[in-house]
């Protein structure tokens, strides 16, 4: 049975305001913080249109909408997470930010909460060492767009207790309604350990001149029934999230599959990062 009512987000880009948004839509009160008051103003305006979106297609009520709203609370300092009983971290993934974070967080949060990484990459024990109780700590790993993604990878270090991961779970499953999966701390853990070597293939086919774009796209698609074709993928996750993410999970492992092709570092060092700047590997219309 989930225990948690109140959640700390920090970090309210893309997958902090999307946590935030799923927290809300389960009937928890959220306080969403960010060291930028203008990725904070976006939060909220992007919360506030989705849940208006769902108004429209009457999923939601106008009232439960407006409940949900009133139930998030945007936060300057991190003082305001001292009601939290879960905080998670959703800064960007560099080590040393994501660990001056979480000391911060250590000392706001009470004794008693439960404190969470959705790093992608970096190995969640490497982490726990910027946090006083490590039993407490742990890795959510949500996938983008949170409110529509159902699976989140809970990963255990070998400091985790079984308390708090039950704690992460039954917040996951029964709070969420999504899915959670419970695995250990290794590089990418199961999704990302199975796909970026993916993308990466896809990519080194383009690059190497074997197949066009369209036809490692199509195939995929048609011949194993993807959603969308890797090259697509890519450029939708963020050209810069899956080269940070092969760079990292590459200096863990030195597996060959994990090396960046060519043709995708150009594009990242070029800031083409995919759909959200409007070039990738194809060629996209910004939306925001
Ligand atoms: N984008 C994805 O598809 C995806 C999927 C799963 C996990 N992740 C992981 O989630 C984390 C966040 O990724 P994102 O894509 O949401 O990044 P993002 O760049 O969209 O958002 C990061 C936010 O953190 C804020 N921030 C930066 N430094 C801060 C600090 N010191 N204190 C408070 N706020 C700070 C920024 O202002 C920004 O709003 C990363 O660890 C990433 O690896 C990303």
């Amino acid at each position: 049975m989930n225990t948690i009512s109140a959640v700390g987000v920090v970090g309210s880009g893309t997958m902090g305001r999307g946590i935030a948004e799923s927290a809300l839509r389960a009937g928890m009160q959220v306080v969403l913080y960010d060291s930028s008051q203008d990725a904070l103003s976006a939060a909220r305006k992007h919360i506030e249109g989705n849940l208006q979106r769902s108004v429209v297609k009457e999923q939601l009520t106008a009232q439960q909408a407006s409940d949900h709203l009133a139930s998030l609370k945007t936060a300057g300092e991190l003082g305001a997470f001292s009601g939290c009983q879960l905080a998670i971290e959703a800064v960007p993934e560099i080590l040393e930010v994501k660990l001056a974070v979480l000391a911060s967080l250590a000392e706001h949060v009470a004794g008693t909460a439960i404190i969470a990484s959705n790093t992608s990459s970096i190995p969640v024990t490497r982490l726990a060492q910027g946090v006083a109780n490590r039993d407490r700590f742990l890795g959510v790993h949500f996938f983008n767009p949170v409110p529509r993604m159902p699976l989140v990878e809970v990963v255990r270090t070998l400091h985790s207790s079984d308390a708090s991961v039950a704690v992460a779970r039954d917040f996951v499953e029964s709070g969420l309604g999504k899915t959670p999966v419970i695995i250990e701390d290794r590089p990418g853990f199961v999704v990302n350990a199975l796909l970026i070597p993916f993308l990466l293939a896809a990519a080194r086919m383009l690059d190497s001149g074997y197949a066009e774009a369209e036809t490692i796209d199509t195939s995929m698609r048609l011949g194993c029934g993807h959603p969308m074709g890797p090259l697509t993928l890519a450029d939708f996750i963020g050209l810069d999230v899956v080269c940070a993410a092969a760079d990292a999970m590459h200096g863990e492992t030195h597996d060959p599959a994990l090396v960046v092709p060519n043709n995708l570092r150009r594009l990242v060092e070029a800031g083409h990062f995919g759909a959200k700047t409007g070039r990738g590997f194809l060629a996209h219309e910004t939306s925001e």
